[in-house]
């Protein structure tokens, strides 16, 4: 099955309404602040700087930054319909917040009409991230700022025990929602190749012992397992209560390194 999040509106409504429900939990989990934040904080916004968060989902990350950066315009392009929607629903009450329909690799803005530029857990869910980055810094000013934080999915993790069924659905999520596993790997030499300079390349690991945080990983992964016929939906709801029980008995333990990259488009 291939990543849903490459063509979110091609996949069944259920699965939509999974996948936007999985964004708005996660931008919420304090797990992600300090990664959110961490950039966030780096940012040198003044009045009228404009922010583009390129693949903003339902938007969770975007009002963040709308509401940080209150005297920014920000501009949130999404692919999918759907969560577009959803996402314009969610941030009425923040005037300095837009969204529009676009595919980061063929974007409509404008040469260098932005001054930074955001990648949020996008990158490792398309076929050909150059290609995007590529376009991302056309918009961007000379001297603007790009920021790409994703996961390094390679090192997911929730399983406690070898053959732990968590640690299965961990597997199954990776192999069949997220296209490059192994891209965070990638990212500084495709800098490199774009002519843009590193600012800052951190890690910071997001571990879950707690909440709904990770319990996308369960539910995606046990969906595609049940529209695949490899497992029962008794099965399915069996894993989902499995970490309920672990989060509320304090052993659930969900991994997953997030890397943010920081780089500036030369003068
Ligand atoms: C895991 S979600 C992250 C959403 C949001 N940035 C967040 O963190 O809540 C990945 C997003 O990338 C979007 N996406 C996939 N292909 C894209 C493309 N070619 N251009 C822009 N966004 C894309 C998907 O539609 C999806 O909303």
């Amino acid at each position: 099955m291939p990543d849903p999040f490459t063509d979110v509106d091609t996949a069944p409504p259920e699965m939509i309404e999974i996948m936007a429900t999985a964004l708005e939990t996660r931008a919420a989990d304090p797990s992600m602040s300090p990664i959110v934040d961490g950039y966030l904080d780096a940012l040198d916004i003044s009045d009228g700087t404009v922010i583009v968060d390129i693949g903003a989902g339902t938007g969770g990350v975007t009002r963040q930054i709308a509401t940080l950066f209150p005297a920014a315009s920000v501009l949130g392009i999404e692919p999918s319909v759907a969560l577009t929607q959803k996402a314009v629903e969610l941030a009425s009450s923040l005037p300095n917040l837009s969204f529009s329909v676009g595919d980061g690799a063929q974007l409509d803005q404008s040469d260098a009409s932005a001054d930074v530029a955001i990648l949020h857990t996008v990158l490792s869910h398309v076929h050909d991230p150059t290609i995007l980055v590529n376009e991302v810094v056309r918009i961007l000013r000379p001297g603007g700022t790009l920021v790409i934080c994703d996961a390094d999915f390679s090192k997911a993790a929730m399983a406690n025990v070898p053959g732990d069924p968590l640690g299965a659905c961990v597997e199954a999520f990776v192999s069949r929602a997220v296209t490059d596993p192994w891209l965070t790997g990638k990212l500084r030499p495709m800098m490199r190749k774009l002519g843009l300079e590193v600012d800052r390349f951190t890690i910071q690991n997001r571990v879950v012992t707690e909440g709904l945080g990770s319990l996308v990983w369960v539910r995606m992964s046990s969906a595609s397992l049940v529209s695949e016929g490899v497992i029962g939906q008794p099965l399915a709801d069996a894993l989902e209560a499995e970490y309920i029980r672990r989060a509320e008995d304090g052993s659930l333990y969900g991994f997953l390194p997030f890397v943010t990259l920081i780089a500036r488009k030369p003068e």
